[in-house]
């Protein structure tokens, strides 16, 4: 009985680590991937806001490059890109992208610009 309970608890205790570490796992050439499939048209092939659909939009999109942007934290990127930009063409993409594709968008956003806390 009681060496059951501890085989139970170890496979327990060892999935919620795998959990947890698949979790933290980005991939930004997936990521690339879904960029430049969905990000690219309006915000640039590097991230400065330069798409070649940026004429059609009334609210330009953001630079990535500039100190406010690569200040965000991952946190703040995961909501933008979840629930989009009211009165912008930044929609939400959080029923679009599954959690996973959104953590490799981000880690791609971060290769173009690396995040640089604001001190
Ligand atoms: C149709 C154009 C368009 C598309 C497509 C688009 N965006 Fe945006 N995005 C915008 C605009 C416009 C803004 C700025 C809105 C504002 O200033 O209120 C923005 C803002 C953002 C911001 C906020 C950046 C910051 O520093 O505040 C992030 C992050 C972002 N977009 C990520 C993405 C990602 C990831 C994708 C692809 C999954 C994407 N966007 C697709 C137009 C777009």
């Amino acid at each position: 009985m009681k060496l059951s309970l501890c085989i139970s608890l170890a496979i327990l205790m060892l999935s919620i680590g795998n959990l947890a570490a698949q979790e933290l796992i980005t991939n930004p050439s997936a990521g690339k991937v879904l960029y430049q499939i969905h990000c690219l048209r309006c915000h640039g092939d590097q991230g400065a806001g330069k798409g070649p659909d940026v004429h059609s939009l009334i609210v330009p999109p953001r630079n990535f490059h500039t100190p406010e942007s690569t200040a965000k934290s991952e946190y703040e990127l995961r909501s933008i890109i979840i629930w989009g930009l009211v009165f912008s063409d930044m929609h939400k993409w959080g029923y679009r992208l599954t959690s996973q594709e959104i953590r490799n968008v981000i880690s791609y956003i971060r290769q173009l610009a690396p995040y640089q806390p604001r001190i």
